[in-house]
């Protein structure tokens, strides 16, 4: 299965939103990875459905939604109505009593919707909170640094989660798609597909750059280059 590149619009520039999409789609970016942030699961705000329908009338990608807020549940089906085709949400989100209800009650509902069902993992969790809902997922998706903010530096040591999640996928008899999201750039890149990424999420590496189509191009070679 070949790596495909996922870019963070958080990095984009809002005021050309049209005009950078467009790019990430004819530089062959396969998804739209969309950060929504709600300034309590994370100290950071950034957008809600809203946005996210504008962007679905902008572009033919697939839209991943990784909802970063603590009410993923009262906020789904409005995510789902403005066109997401995946989302992730995150169970650090639940008091450990309620994780299980509610993330449940979430994969139900983004099963009937027939969206992608994924769960991201912070740095600070073990990825073994995955593996009880591993047959209800399509996606895990690793954070390589806290969430909240582009431009950070990618935390290493998360890397080995990728390897683990696949192991007890592969035991279970499932198939799992695994990204990896927060500083992967041109120098992580090799070393995040080595270790097992399907997805490699990019926001600032991408955007940032004078040449966007160029990186782009360039993460999805490090699947060779690892
Ligand atoms: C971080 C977000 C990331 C972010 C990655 O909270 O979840 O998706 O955009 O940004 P970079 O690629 O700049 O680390
Ligand atoms: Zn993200």
């Amino acid at each position: 299965m070949s790596i495909k590149i996922a870019p963070s619009v958080l990095s984009a520039d809002f005021g050309r939103l049209a005009e950078e999409l467009a790019m990430a789609e004819q530089a062959g970016a396969e998804v739209l990875h969309l950060d929504v942030m709600d300034a309590h699961f994370v100290p950071n705000l950034t957008f809600g459905p809203m946005i996210v329908k504008a962007i679905r009338n902008l572009t033919g990608l697939k839209l991943d939604a990784h909802l970063m807020i603590t009410e993923p549940d009262t906020y789904l089906d409005a995510f789902i109505e403005a066109g997401a085709d995946a989302v992730d949400f995150h169970l650090e989100a639940f008091e450990p009593s309620e994780r299980q209800q509610r993330a449940t009650a979430i994969l139900d509902r983004l099963k009937e919707a027939g969206v992608g069902r994924g769960i991201a993992v912070n740095p600070d969790t073990p990825v073994e909170w995955v593996y009880p809902y591993l047959e209800q997922l399509d996606s895990v998706l690793i954070m390589t640094v806290h969430p909240g903010f582009g431009g950070q530096k990618l935390i290493t040591e998360c890397l080995e989660k990728i390897s683990l999640v696949k192991a007890e996928a592969a035991r279970l008899g499932v198939e799992i798609s695994v990204g990896v999201d927060g500083g992967v750039n041109l120098e992580t890149a090799a070393e995040v597909a080595a270790a097992g990424a399907d997805v490699l999420v990019a926001g600032s590496a991408i955007f940032h750059a004078p040449d966007p189509p160029a990186v782009i191009r360039g993460l999805r070679s490090a699947e060779t280059a690892a």
